[in-house]
C-alpha cells in the first residue's frame, strides 16, 4: 500500500502536465536514482519515475520517449532478483541501461553476466568507442567514470556490440538498430566525467528529445497550488536560513495575504557567527516578515528520551551540551526544536483547524523514501519531516503543503532568483539543521581499540614505502596483496620519495560509508618536514590508504611541521558555549576568506570541524591536552551523493587555502589546522 501511495505521489504532477515529452525512469532501487532524475530534468526534460517491475502497457499508457533502466543493489541471476516485464524492450522505445540496468538488457537478449570476484566502488578509466551515437562528441575515447561493486557482464548479448572496454571488463554494449545501450558505469553522477554529454547524446539525438521542461513553467503553478489549498486558512513557514525553507517562505508570502503567513525562525545556539540576523534581514528585503525565537539557552540544556533498542526500554539522555553521540545530539536538537515549535504555534494561536503547514520537501527527499520502499527496506525510511505533535495532526489531515516537491535544489535556487532572493543567500552553502552541533566532535577519552597498533605500524610503511621496500617486513605483504599492480607501486614509490612523509593515527572517530553502511572510524594525519605541501602525492596517498587499511574512512593533511609523535590523548570536549564560540570564529575566519577572493560559488561546501587534538606538546615535560584543532573540508559536488576533496590549484587557489589555515590558526586555543583530502565515498561531506 505504501509503495504505491509513494510512486503515485512521485508521478502526480506528470499526469496533468501531459504536452511535456516524458522519459521513463525505471528503478531497480539504486542509491543513484534520485541523481538520475536530477540528471535528466537538469537538461530539461520531464521524468516519471517508477519501479522496475512496471508493465509495458503501463508505460505505453504514459506515452513516454524513451527508458532509462537504474541500478540498484540487486543481482539478475540470483534468486532475489526484481521482478520486470521483458515487453518493455518490444515497445519500440529507445532504452539506456544503467549498471543493473545493463545487466539485465544483456541478460535478456541472450547474454550471461558473472558475479565479480572482488572490485571497489571509486573513479575508474574505461575505453569508449566515439563511433557509437551514446557518445558522440566525447574529446578522448579514455574517460574517468565511476564504478561500483557488482556483476559484470561475461559474455555479450546476441546482436549487442562492445562499446566501452575497462581492461577485461565490459562498461558499455549497444544494439544500434534496437536503439539499446547499457553502460556498467554511472553516467549521472559527477564522477564519470563525461555524463552530462552522455545523457544528453542518449535523451537529444537518440531518443530525439527537444528539452522544453522549465523552472519559468513551474513557478505560476506553485503560486495557484498554494492559493487554493490555502484558501482563507493560515500556513505555518519554518525558516531555517537554508536556501529551500527562504524560497518557500517568498512563495507563501506572493501567493497568500501577509497576514495569513507565520513564519518562525529559531536560533538554536548552533547557527553561523551573524547568521541568523543576515537570513531575518534578508527575507525582509523581499518584504518577508519572520518572527525571530531565540532558544539557545533551551537547547543548551535540552534532554529527550531514548529509546535503547537492545533492551526495550526508554532512558533519559544527557542534556546536550555533555552529549558526545553524534545520532545523540541530532536527536535531541529534533526534538527540542519540535517541542518550541508547538509552543510558539500555541502562542501565536493557531489551531490544528485553522491552519497549514508548509515543508520545503523536495523530490530527492521523496525519491529517496520510494525508492526504501522498493528495496522493502521501509524500517529505514528516513523521516524528512519534522514530526510535532502539531505537524503529525496536521499531517494526519492532510493539513501540509509542499509546494517544491516537484523541485531539485539547483532548480530551487533558479525559482528563488526569479522571486528577487540575493544571490548570496541562494547560494549560501548548504548547512546540517543541527548546525554546529555535529562540527565539534565531542569526547572524553581517546579513541583507541585493539588494532591500533598495527594499523599505525601499516600506515608507518606505507608512508615511507620508498625506503620501506628496502627492509622486508611481513606487513608489506599485505600491501602488495592489495597494491598488485607495478604501476601503481611506482606512483607509490615515486611519490613517498619525493615527498617525505609522515602518517599519524589519530585517536578519534569519523564517519565513512563503506558500501552500504555509515561507520565510524579512525581518521589519518599526514604531515611532512617540507613545508610546501605536495597535493598530488597526498591526494595519491589519501586514494591508496582506505584501500588498505579498512577501519581508516579520511586521511588529512596536517599544515605546519612535521608530526611524528603520536597522539594518544584528547583534549575533553562537550558542546559548551566556549567550544562553539570557538568553533565560530574559525568558521567565521574561514568563509570570511572565501568570501573576499570570490570563491563561495566554486567550492560547494566547506565544513570547519572542531577537534580535540592538542598536538606539538612539550616532549620532555608533556603537558595536559587542553588546546583544539580543526579541519576544514572543501568540497566539490554538484549531486550531493558523491563528491571530491577541493584539489588546491585546480578547484580552489593554493594560497587562498594557505590563507584559511594561517587566519585559523590564529583563534586562540587552535593547536594545528588540517585539510580533509578524503572523497565521497569512502568519506561522507560532514565529519559526524
Ligand atoms: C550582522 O548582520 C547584520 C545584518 O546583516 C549587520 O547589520 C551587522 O553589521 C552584522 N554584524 C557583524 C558583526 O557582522
Ligand atoms: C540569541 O541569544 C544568544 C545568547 O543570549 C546570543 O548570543 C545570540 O546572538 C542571540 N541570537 C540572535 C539571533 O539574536
Ligand atoms: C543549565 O543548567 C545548569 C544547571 O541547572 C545551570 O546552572 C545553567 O545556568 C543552565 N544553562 C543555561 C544556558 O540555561
Ligand atoms: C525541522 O525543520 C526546520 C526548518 O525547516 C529545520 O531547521 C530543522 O532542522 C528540522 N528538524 C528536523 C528534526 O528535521
Amino acid at each position: 500500500y505504501h509503495r504505491n501511495v509513494f510512486w503515485f505521489l512521485l508521478s502526480s504532477h506528470l499526469r496533468c502536465n501531459m504536452s511535456n515529452e516524458v522519459v521513463v525512469i525505471l528503478d531497480a532501487g539504486s542509491q543513484y536514482g534520485k541523481i538520475i532524475d536530477r540528471r535528466v530534468r537538469e537538461l530539461n526534460v520531464l521524468t516519471d519515475l517508477l519501479p522496475l517491475q512496471t508493465s509495458a502497457s503501463a508505460i505505453k499508457e504514459i506515452g513516454c520517449k524513451c527508458i532509462i533502466i537504474s541500478g540498484g543493489p540487486s543481482s539478475v541471476h540470483q534468486g532475489e532478483a526484481p521482478e520486470f516485464d521483458s515487453e518493455i524492450f518490444n515497445l519500440g522505445l529507445p532504452v539506456l541501461g544503467i549498471c543493473y540496468g545493463m545487466q539485465l538488457i544483456n541478460q535478456v537478449f541472450g547474454g550471461t553476466v558473472a558475479t565479480t570476484e572482488f572490485r571497489e566502488d571509486g573513479q575508474f578509466e574505461t575505453e569508449l568507442d566515439k563511433s557509437c551515437a551514446l557518445f558522440k562528441g566525447l574529446d578522448v575515447s579514455c574517460q574517468t567514470v565511476l564504478l561500483t561493486h557488482g556483476d559484470s557482464v561475461q559474455t555479450v548479448a546476441k546482436d549487442f556490440s562492445v562499446v566501452g572496454k575497462s581492461d577485461a571488463l565490459v562498461t558499455a554494449i549497444a544494439n544500434k538498430a534496437k536503439n539499446i545501450y547499457g553502460v556498467q558505469f554511472h553516467p549521472e553522477v559527477d564522477l564519470t566525467v563525461c555524463g552530462k554529454q552522455v545523457m544528453k547524446n542518449f535523451l537529444y539525438d537518440i531518443s530525439g528529445l527537444k528539452g522544453s521542461y522549465t523552472v519559468t513553467s513551474r513557478e505560476e503553478a506553485c503560486i495557484q497550488q498554494i492559493k487554493t489549498t490555502i484558501g482563507k486558512s493560515k500556513v505555518l513557514v519554518l525558516v531555517s536560513g537554508g536556501v529551500d525553507s527562504t524560497v518557500l517562505a517568498t512563495l507563501c508570502y506572493k501567493a497568500l495575504d501577509a497576514t495569513q503567513v507565520v513564519a518562525i525562525h529559531v536560533d538554536n545556539g548552533f547557527m553561523r557567527k551573524n547568521e541568523s540576523q543576515e537570513v531575518l534581514k534578508a527575507l525582509k528585503l523581499v518584504n518577508v516578515d519572520v518572527k525571530l525565537v531565540n532558544a539557545s539557552n533551551t537547547f543548551y540544556n535540552s534532554t529527550t528520551t531514548l529509546y535503547v533498542k537492545h533492551a526495550k526500554h526508554k532512558v533519559n539522555s544527557r542534556v546536550l551540551c555533555q552529549t558526545l553521540y553524534p545520532e545523540e545530539k541530532r536527536k535531541i536538537i529534533g526534538d527540542t526544536f519540535m517541542n518550541i515549535v508547538d509552543s510558539e504555534a500555541h502562542a501565536l494561536g493557531l489551531t490544528i483547524d485553522d491552519c497549514f503547514l508548509a515543508q520545503g520537501t523536495l523530490r530527492p527527499d521523496l525519491i529517496e523514501s520510494a525508492s526504501k520502499l522498493v528495496s522493502s527496506n521501509a524500517d529505514a525510511i528516513k523521516t524528512h519531516h519534522n514530526d510535532t505533535e502539531l505537524v503529525r495532526a496536521l499531517r494526519a489531515r492532510g493539513r501540509v503543503l509542499e509546494p517544491l516537491r516537484d523541485f531539485h535544489k539547483d532548480e530551487v535556487r533558479m525559482l528563488g532568483r526569479r522571486l528577487g532572493l540575493p544571490e548570496d543567500l541562494l547560494m549560501r552553502q548548504p548547512f546540517p539543521g543541527p548546525g554546529l552541533a555535529i562540527r565539534v566532535l565531542c569526547a572524553e577519552e581517546p579513541f583507541l581499540c585493539p588494532e591500533f597498533s598495527h594499523t599505525q605500524t601499516v600506515l608507518r610503511l606505507l608512508a615511507a614505502y620508498s625506503n620501506s621496500i628496502n627492509k622486508p617486513h611481513a606487513l608489506l605483504q599485505k600491501i602488495h596483496a592489495i597494491i598488485s599492480s607495478e604501476q601503481e607501486r611506482e606512483k607509490l614509490q615515486k611519490y613517498t620519495d619525493r615527498f617525505p612523509m609522515k602518517a599519524v593515527l589519530l585517536p578519534i572517530k569519523s564517519v565513512g560509508v563503506q558500501g552500504d553502511g555509515r561507520t565510524y572510524s579512525y581518521v589519518v594525519g599526514l604531515s611532512s618536514p617540507d613545508p610546501k605541501p605536495d597535493w598530488e602525492a597526498l591526494f595519491f596517498m589519501a586514494k591508496t590508504i582506505p584501500r588498505i587499511c579498512h577501519n581508516v574512512n579520511r586521511i588529512t593533511y596536517i599544515f605546519g611541521n612535521v608530526v611524528s609523535e603520536q597522539i594518544q590523548d584528547i583534549t575533553p570536549t562537550v558542546l559548551s558555549f566556549n567550544v562553539l564560540s570557538t568553533l565560530r570564529q574559525c568558521d567565521h575566519v574561514a568563509h570570511s576568506v572565501l568570501v573576499k577572493r570570490n570563491l563561495v560559488k566554486s567550492i560547494s561546501q566547506m565544513p570547519v570541524v572542531l577537534l580535540p587534538l592538542h598536538f606539538d606538546r612539550n616532549m620532555l615535560f608533556r603537558g595536559p591536552s587542553c588546546q583544539r584543532s580543526v579541519v576544514i573540508r572543501p568540497f566539490i559536488t554538484n549531486d550531493f551523493m558523491t563528491g571530491l576533496a577541493a584539489y588546491p590549484g585546480t578547484h580552489i587557489p593554493e594560497d587562498a587555502v594557505l590563507e584559511i589555515a594561517t587566519s585559523i590558526k590564529k583563534v586562540p586555543g587552535i593547536s594545528r589546522v588540517l585539510y580533509d583530502l578524503t572523497s565521497k565515498p569512502p568519506g561522507t561531506t560532514e565529519w559526524e
